[in-house]
């Protein structure tokens, strides 16, 4: 059943450009400025953690989609012309303090307790680019293009994009493709593993839909489990991963079959 995101919230959302539907267990983030290519500013990063912090505990997917011909194209630029709103480092405590608010945005996406999809078509540039990143899976349109544009404007990625990048495409492809700023476009996207599904565009909304269904099939608690399981994998050794599934198997065996005998 739709719920209706309540007054503040929303009000609060829309300051950021975003939209939140909640129908059951599925969430749907909307980045909903289109005649702004869904550029971002502070208030959408603020928004997209206040998502984080305020979603009910029965989502299980959280789909990131955006309106209009593009996904996102990035930091809204008005942010860095003459007066805009983008500190200038002076304070080095506090302008890390802004950017790990701003980076709060973006890391609850990986909770073991949801599956976040990215549906991406056209550009994903910058903040865009990471805000795909920073989800578990992306299903992406046969238009997509993906651009990692901060070093081209003198900057670093720094809203969590650097590991997941480096993690799916490796070192010296990440290299590549962050140090000349190009665009990667939809085929060679789902190639080097940006993408786990690439579609016509007029089928991302069905294939999204194909997925969030097959998720929502699987046993809830085992789901859960399994991410957690799989998220710890790259930083464990084979004896501590195996470990960890020895935990996490009793606890199901005991969900399922009670802990008696
Ligand atoms: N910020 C503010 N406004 C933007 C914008 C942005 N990032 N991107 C697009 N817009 C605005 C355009 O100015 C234009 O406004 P008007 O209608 O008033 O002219 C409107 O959105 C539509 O844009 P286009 O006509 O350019 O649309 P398009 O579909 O032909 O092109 C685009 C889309 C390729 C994304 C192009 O708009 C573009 O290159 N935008 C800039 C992308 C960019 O450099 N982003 C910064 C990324 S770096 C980053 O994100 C850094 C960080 O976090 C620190």
């Amino acid at each position: 059943m739709a719920v209706e995101v309540a007054g503040d919230l929303a009000a609060e959302l829309a300051e950021g450009g975003l939209r939140l539907d909640v129908d059951g267990a599925v969430a749907t983030i909307t980045l909903d400025r289109a005649e702004r290519r869904n550029a971002m500013t502070f208030a959408t990063w603020r928004g997209l953690a206040r998502i984080g912090a305020a979603l009910p505990g029965e989502v299980r997917v959280v789909v990131v989609r955006g309106a209009g011909p593009s996904f996102s194209a990035g930091i809204d630029l008005s942010m860095f012309q003459g007066g805009g709103t983008v500190g200038r480092g002076g304070d080095r405590a506090e302008t890390e303090r802004s950017i790990a608010e701003f980076q709060e945005g973006y890391t609850w996406l990986r909770r073991p307790e949801i599956v976040s999809i990215a549906a991406v078509h056209g550009h994903a540039i910058g903040a865009g680019f990471q805000l795909a990143l920073s989800c578990d899976l992306r299903v992406i349109a046969d238009d997509t293009k993906f651009c990692m544009k901060e070093p081209a404007l003198g900057l670093v990625p720094d809203l969590t994009g650097t590991k997941p990048l480096v993690d799916i495409v490796g070192l010296p492809r990440a290299i590549e493709i962050c140090l000349t700023a190009r665009t990667v476009h939809a085929e060679e996207a789902a190639r080097l593993g940006l993408a786990e599904t690439v579609v016509p565009a007029d089928r991302l909304d069905a294939a999204v839909a194909e997925l969030t269904t097959a998720l929502l099939a699987v046993n809830a608690d085992a789901a859960v489990a399994t991410k957690r399981l799989l998220c710890e994998a790259p930083g464990n050794t084979l004896e501590q991963q195996i470990a960890a599934e020895r935990r996490e198997q009793v606890d199901r065996l005991r969900a399922l079959f009670g802990a008696g005998g």
